[in-house]
């Protein structure tokens, strides 16, 4: 038996890094995989190394910040699984690496690493929650960093990154309270880890990523509202 047979599982930023690692680990344990990332040739080329004969994976090309994302979205995993176990919001990006505070960050920085990290996942989540509410014992993770909990406000380098995750851990324990009971919800720090994101000086890996992600989604259900690392709860 393994730990996620018959789990039907959303996985944003499939194509690369912690979501190529995360569909991996997960299809390996028996979930079915639906699959999101932006440019479709990666996604492509993704599909066919997690799962060629697309029994147990299948992908849609969208750019998550796109007015029509989320109901395009929402739209083929209605037509495929009429409802929803796992919404895995991993899709993210890092905008401004060499900024030193917010008044050096450019506001188109600010307003797409928001755009991307925070207003993508809410604007998903909406639309999803109707399938999840029909789903078996639904969660929703939102993929954080550390580099967004409240210590890290302190700092001053990538602080459009910080605090797009500060706030979407925000978001989750907003959600956490809001569905209590019906949907779990938790935020996930996958470590610093060697994909085009985390760069190549990072001292993890992305399958490493993924054994904690699993580990979030075979939590019991009643856990909800807080922050994971590796297994563990960390502090928000
Ligand atoms: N790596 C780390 O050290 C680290 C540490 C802490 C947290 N995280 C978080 O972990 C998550 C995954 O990071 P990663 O390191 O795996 O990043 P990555 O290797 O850069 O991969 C990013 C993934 O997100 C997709 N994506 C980005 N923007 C998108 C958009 N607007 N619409 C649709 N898809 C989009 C990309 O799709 P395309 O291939 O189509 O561009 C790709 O699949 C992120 O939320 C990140 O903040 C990573």
């Amino acid at each position: 038996m393994t730990l996620l047979s018959g789990r039907r599982i959303l996985i944003t930023g499939i194509s690369r890094g912690v979501g190529l690692e995360t569909a991996r680990l997960f299809l390996a344990e028996g979930a079915e995989v639906f699959g999101v990332s932006r440019d479709p040739g990666r996604l492509e080329r993704a599909r066919r190394e997690l799962d060629p004969s697309g029994e147990r994976l299948r992908v849609l090309a969208a750019e998550l910040t796109a007015e029509g994302a989320p109901a395009r979205i929402a739209a083929a995993v209605k037509e495929r699984w009429g409802a929803l176990d796992v919404l895995f919001n991993n899709a993210g990006v890092q905008l401004d690496g060499g900024t030193r505070g917010i008044s050096a960050a450019s506001e188109e920085t600010f307003r797409d690493s928001l755009g991307v990290n925070l207003v993508a996942p809410y604007r998903l989540c909406r639309a999803l929650l109707p399938l999840l509410a029909l789903g078996r014992e639904p969660r929703l993770v939102n993929v954080s960093s550390g580099a967004g909990n409240f210590e890290s406000m302190r700092l001053t380098d990538i602080p459009s990154y910080r605090l797009s995750k500060f706030a979407l851990n925000g978001l989750t324990l907003l959600l956490a309270g809001e569905l209590a009971g019906k949907v779990s919800v938790n935020a996930f720090d996958p470590g610093w880890v060697k994909t085009d994101l985390g760069g190549p000086n990072a001292p993890g890996s992305p399958v490493e990523s993924a054994r904690g992600a699993l580990a979030l989604v075979t939590l019991p259900f009643e856990v909800s509202g807080k922050f994971w690392k590796d297994g563990a709860e960390i502090p928000f």
